[in-house]
């Protein structure tokens, strides 16, 4: 029997030099719903999600990203998944309920091999969706922009894919849906999950700690179409789409947050079973696994930072 592990992706900490602006800016055009505001950070969440946050925003003078979490139901687990990091030479730090906010659950906190700071938090509190547990409409009424109802997948970089894609594998438990593959045979890019999704984390040849989008789920390819009215009505700078990935067969729009972290709204994919095969695609066609229609990637869209 397989232990439950990693539930899926929690959060992201990425840093803003105007908090305010940035706050409403994923307040009203992202449309996101702050749980918490404090002097030098902003917590915000799906709609739809019963956790307290999805996204911190940290103000300091930089952009890019802090830290990313992924939420373990067990404490047990907790401390399985930790003593497998441990195990694989890498040192941890456990943080209490509400050390590192005053929602924050038990953390394990260590620093992957691709230079990514990871959380495994058990314990976050629980703020509820804003809708009745019994009988509720399908929707709150006062939502705002995009309104994604929740947190779908974080798309990273670092040197070494196949160093960090083992990692997830072997230590973490995380299943590879999908991989393009140099001609030498390197991994130039990963897809890997843990809710039986195309992904929930993917990462990409570039420098270590990159970071290259956060992404939130919407329902159908018809929000993608409101989502990219939204941005114009905003003048949000689109970066491209909506269109469709090859990998994964998800359909997303991407677009700058004030600060310039890439965002990403995000609908389709399939069901992956845990012992479904995985997807290769080949470099040549590279391009047309992260656009189908298209078949290239701009330059502009490999820009990162970290
Ligand atoms: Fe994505």
């Amino acid at each position: 029997m397989t232990s439950p592990g990693v539930l899926r992706l929690s959060h992201a900490e990425i840093r803003v030099p105007d908090l305010q602006l940035a706050t409403a800016y994923y307040a009203e055009v992202v449309g996101l719903v702050v749980t918490r505001t404090e002097t030098n950070r902003t917590f915000l969440k799906g709609w739809d999600e019963h956790q307290h946050h999805s996204l911190i925003l940290s103000e300091e003078p930089t952009y890019g990203l802090n830290s990313l979490a992924f939420k373990v139901m067990e404490p047990a687990e907790l401390d399985r998944l930790a003593e497998r990091v441990e195990a694989a030479g890498i040192s941890t730090q456990r943080f209490a309920p509400e050390a590192l906010n005053p929602a924050s659950g038990t953390v394990v906190r260590f620093t992957a091999p691709s230079g990514h700071v990871i959380d495994l938090e058990h314990g976050q509190a629980q703020v509820g969706n804003g809708l009745s547990l019994i009988n509720p409409p399908p929707a709150p009424a006062d939502l705002k922009g995009m309104h994604p109802p929740r947190l779908d997948h974080i798309f990273l970089l670092c040197e070494d894919v196949d160093a960090i894609t083992a990692f997830f594998q072997e230590v973490l438990e995380f299943r590879l849906t999908e991989q393009i593959l140099a001609d030498d045979g390197h991994q130039l890019t990963t897809f890997l999950e843990r809710t039986h999704t195309p992904h929930d984390i993917a990462f990409l040849t570039g420098p270590d700690g990159g970071f290259h989008h956060l992404a939130y789920w919407v329902d159908e390819w018809n929000d993608l179409r409101t989502a990219a009215d939204t941005c114009a009505y905003h003048g949000v700078n689109i970066d491209a789409g909506p269109t469709r990935h090859g990998a994964t067969r998800g359909c997303g729009l991407y677009f700058f947050d004030p600060a310039g972290n890439r965002n990403e709204v995000y609908t389709g994919g399939y069901w992956f079973d845990p012992d479904d095969e995985p997807t290769t695609w080949t470099e040549a066609e590279m391009g047309r696994a992260i656009f189908t229609y298209k078949g290239q990637v701009d330059p502009g869209f490999m820009s990162v930072h970290s």
